[in-house]
Formats: structure tokens, sequence, C-alpha cells
């Protein structure tokens, strides 16, 4: 197993450019299985993820490549309905191949993505919607049996406990595409890359309106053909990147980004003492006076995103005076805490809140990776520390950031790897 190691303290500067969303390509690469045509889907970011969901549709008789990030989604003689453990248990968002399995061969045999670092993470809203749109669901063996005579249109509401769902809206508009009759999806997640979603489904001949916001109408149609559909840029990449300037005092300007989607990031880093300037398809992030604490709380978009509060702690971890972060999404997602305090910062948990105390230096340690975002959490702190840092179990980081590496050392980052 590799880890990365850091030397800390330069300040980061020239121009990134930002792959495609990972939580857009998943859902997307799902949806190829709602038709026997060929799709081409650009802009696909090379990451350990977006592999795990090729080879699940291999597994499901499609025939999937990535090459220089497209894939070519082909069908094969053979389609198959079970998604197995081994492939769905790695990765939470291989269930979202269920909508689009019980639209398209009106059963499924998918495994039960199993618990995840980040806190619990339930599916009872991705078989609520479903079965409200006439599907049988029995629970065996670990796995949700899903069948169904032919899918109906109904209006759901899928609002949970924490909000919308992200991936239970994507798993049941997808089913919803190929019901008879009009799907109404109340409470819907608002998130761009459902947005994206749709657009894609659109493409293939889907009926929907009123993606990205609460209310989601499909019309169920007859069948779906294969589209070409560019994946959106990632935010919480580009996110994590503007944090990677602030945090090293540095200047960075990020391409191939879509500043639309990060306005609850900008407006609290303008308000910690942020420059950043913004046109289409670039953002340039500097600091315009030295930090000031915030607080802020995690929600599903338009909010604050949940996959930014461990980066943005590592900001405040070194910023002078007293910043409350709020999780209000997972409300378990600290286990960055610990490791951030190993390397000197002064971060108390309380229940979902996290109060930091920001400290004038960070000082490098070996830590230890517990979910993405966490990973993302330490290297920015890494980034600053004094002192040589080593991230642990690298393998959380290759799930979701694309060449992280490289694009560091390409701003002047002193980073490298080295076999644990
Ligand atoms: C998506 O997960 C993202 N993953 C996550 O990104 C992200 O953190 C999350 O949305 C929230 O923005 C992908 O898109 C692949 P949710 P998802 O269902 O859809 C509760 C990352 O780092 N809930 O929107 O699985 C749930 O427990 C990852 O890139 C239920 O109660 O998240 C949480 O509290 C991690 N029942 C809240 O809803 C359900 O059936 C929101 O979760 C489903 C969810």
């Amino acid at each position: 197993m590799d880890k990365l190691v850091i030397e800390g303290g330069i300040r980061l500067k020239g121009e990134v450019v930002i792959s495609g969303a990972k939580n857009a390509a998943l859902p997307i690469l799902a949806a190829t299985l709602l038709t026997d045509e060929p799709c081409l889907i650009k802009g696909v970011p090379y990451l350990r993820d977006t592999n795990t969901m090729l080879r699940i549709l291999r597994s499901l008789g499609k025939h999937a490549e990535l090459d220089k990030g497209s894939v070519s989604v082909i069908p094969t003689k053979h389609s198959n309905f079970i998604a197995d453990y081994k492939l769905v248990s790695t990765m939470r968002a291989s269930f979202c191949v269920l909508g689009p399995l019980l639209g398209k061969l009106k059963k499924a045999k998918v495994s039960l993505p199993g618990g995840c670092v980040i806190g619990l993470r339930p599916v009872d809203l991705h078989l609520k919607g479903l079965k409200a749109l006439g599907t049988n669901i029995e629970i065996e063996g670990g796995y949700v049996v899903a069948n169904t005579a032919g899918l109906k249109g109904a209006h759901i509401y899928l609002g949970g406990e924490f909000g919308s769902s992200v991936l239970a809206t994507g798993n049941v508009m997808m089913a919803a595409t190929r019901a008879k009759g009009k799907t109404v999806i109340e409470s819907a997640a608002c998130e761009p890359e459902v947005v994206d979603l749709a657009e894609f489904l659109i493409k293939m001949g889907a009926k929907i309106k009123g993606h990205g916001t609460p209310i989601i109408e499909i019309e169920g149609v007859g069948a779906l053909r294969g589209a070409e559909h560019k994946i959106i840029p990632d935010r919480i990449e580009a996110g994590t990147f503007i944090l990677a300037a602030l945090i090293t005092k540095g200047d960075i300007i990020l391409k191939n980004v879509c500043w639309q989607h990060l306005g609850a990031l900008i407006d609290k880093l303008e308000e910690a003492g942020a420059a950043i300037k913004k046109t289409d398809g670039y953002i340039r992030a500097h600091l315009r006076r030295s930090l000031r604490p915030i607080n802020l709380t995690t929600l599903p978009y338009p909010g604050f995103p949940t996959d930014m509060q461990a980066q943005a702690m590592a900001l405040m971890a070194i910023t002078r005076g007293i910043s409350i972060i709020t999780e209000k999404v997972y409300p378990d997602r600290f286990m960055h805490v610990a490791e951030l305090n190993r390397m000197g910062a002064h971060i108390q948990r309380e229940g979902p809140h996290a109060i930091v105390e920001g400290v004038k230096q960070l000082s490098g340690a070996p830590v230890m990776a517990s979910d993405l975002r966490a990973s993302a959490s330490l290297l920015l702190a890494g980034l600053v520390a004094k002192g040589k840092t080593s991230v642990l179990r690298l393998y959380h980081l290759e799930r979701g950031y694309e060449n992280m590496e490289e694009k560091l050392q390409k701003l002047g980052a002193k980073i490298w790897r080295e076999k644990e």
C-alpha cells in the first residue's frame, strides 16, 4: 500500500484543471443500463470508484471501457440482473444500478451497500421510492431482491430525517423514466449531480421536468435510446483546490470549473478572508486579508456541502479564534478530528458540532485517512504543517481525486508517494 508524504510550508501557485465530477459520473454510468443502445460518456475521471462502476456494468452485461476520459458503454448479448456483493460493498454509489435494472429488466438483485465510516447510511428512501412505483422488495441474504410486473408512476415524498437524498433521488428518477404514467418526486435532492443525471436521461429520451428543484416530474416512456454526454466539473475537487490556495497563502487559478455550483462555499470563504474571482469556467483564489474564524453548517444543496466539511476544518484549524462547524447531513462524519489533532490542531467534538480553536502552526505527523474527504483534509493540513506529514491509506483519496499528487506538484507542492 502507498502513502503520500508532504513537506509543508510552500505557497501553491499556478493553474489546475478540474476533472469531471465523480458523483455525477457514477449514477450516469449506471443509467446506461436503461438502454440497449451504445452510450458515450465524456469527462469521466479515472478513479478507483469509476473503475468499480465499470466493473459492475461489465458484470451486468455491458462492454464498458474508459479511454482518455471517455467511457463507451456497448451492450453485449448477455444481460444480468445481479449486482454482486464484492463490488457493491466497496462503493455505495453502485446501489444506484437498482433503479435502472428495474426500469429495464423489471427485476434486480443488488447487494446492500453496508456500513461506512462516515456514519449510518441507510437505503430506506431508495426502497420506499421504488416500492411506491410498484416494486416488490425482499431482503434475502444481504441482497435487495426486487421485481415488478410493471412500474407505475406515483407521487412520492422522498425526504428523510436528514433532508433529501442524492442517490435515492437518482435511483427513483431512473426507474420512473420507464414507469407507466407520471411520477412526482417531492423533497427531491437539488444537487448539480442530480441535474446532470436528469440532463443525460433527457438526452436518452426521458421526459423530466423540475430537476434542480425539490419537485421533479417524470413522465414514463416506452424505451430509452443511447446518448452522448459530458460530465459536469467536480465541485468538491474544485473546492478542495480553492482551500489549498487559501491554506498555503497561495494563488491558484482553476479551469474547467463551474462557480455557480460553489455558492455556499465561496460565500463562507469570502467571509473568512478569501478573494475569489470568478468568470465562466474559471476561478482564481487567494487571500484578501488574514483569515478570520467562521461558523458553518452543512446542509443539502444549495447549502454548504458535507463533502467539503473536513477540508474546511483544516483551514479553520490554522485560523486564530474559534470556529464552530455543525454537520447536519452525516452527524458522525468527524473521523478527521482526531487526526488533525495529532498534527497539533485544537478541535473538540460535541455531538454534531466541532469546536475548532485555531492554532498558529500545525506540525507534520503520520496520519491515517479514514474516508475520501478526510484524506483531502489531512492532505491540506500537511501542505501547511511544519515538517513532513505522511497520509496513510491512500486508497481513500484515490477513490475521488484524479491525479491529485501530480496536480499539487504542478502547483509547487513537495509531495510524493512512498510504500507504507
Ligand atoms: C451522495 O451520497 C454522495 N455520493 C456523497 O459523497 C455525499 O456525501 C452525499 O450524497 C451527501 O451530499 C455520491 O453521490 C456517489 P444521501 P448519498 O442519500 O446519496 C440519509 C463523497 O465523499 N439517508 O444524499 O448516499 C443519509 O444517511 C461521498 O464523495 C437516509 O436516511 O447520500 C444522510 O444522512 C460520500 N436514507 C442523508 O440522508 C436513505 O435511504 C443524505 O445522504 C438515504 C440517505
